[in-house]
């Protein structure tokens, strides 16, 4: 699942839209944390990291943002600007986030609490880390 957006089934009516997120429907995996972005700074990077083990899911419940993405195949740009799409991040994908909307709520859901260590902050790092798991080695450990 490295990078794949998906379409959330809406349920809509003529009072307005609902979404459910629920595990094995359509989300693939265990929710075990959900944070949320808003009130972003103009011109503000954010992320600028990969995780080594986590998966998360990515929704703009309100506005807008540019994901730049790269799972070691090269840098791809994403815009997440819609309620009803999602988009699923697997572990080893750098991500930054930049071009948040004023009024822009960007959820996440994750598969892991909290965890520092499992982040990786240097994109170098990252390329040595993602390159030596496209081959099976574990270069932290060569
Ligand atoms: P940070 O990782 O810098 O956010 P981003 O990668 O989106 O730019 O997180 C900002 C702060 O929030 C930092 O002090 C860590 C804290 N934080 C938590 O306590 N729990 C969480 O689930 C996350 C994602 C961050």
């Amino acid at each position: 699942m490295q990078i794949q957006r998906i379409q959330l089934q809406q349920h809509g009516d003529d009072r307005g839209m609902l979404i459910a997120l629920e595990r094995d429907r359509n989300v693939p995996f265990e929710i075990r944390r959900v944070y949320y972005l808003f009130a972003t700074r103009n011109q503000v990077h954010r992320g600028q990291h990969a995780h080594r083990h986590l998966n998360q899911l990515a929704v703009t419940v309100r506005g807008s943002v540019t994901f730049l993405l790269d799972d070691g195949s090269g840098p791809v740009e994403v815009v997440l600007d819609d309620p009803s799409q999602g988009l699923l991040l697997g572990s080893m994908v750098w991500r930054e986030m930049y071009d948040f909307s004023d009024d822009c709520v960007l959820m996440v859901l994750a598969d892991q609490l909290y965890d520092p260590a499992d982040y990786i902050t240097s994109y170098d790092d990252f390329l040595r880390e993602v390159s030596g798991s496209l081959y099976g080695v574990d270069v932290a450990a060569c």
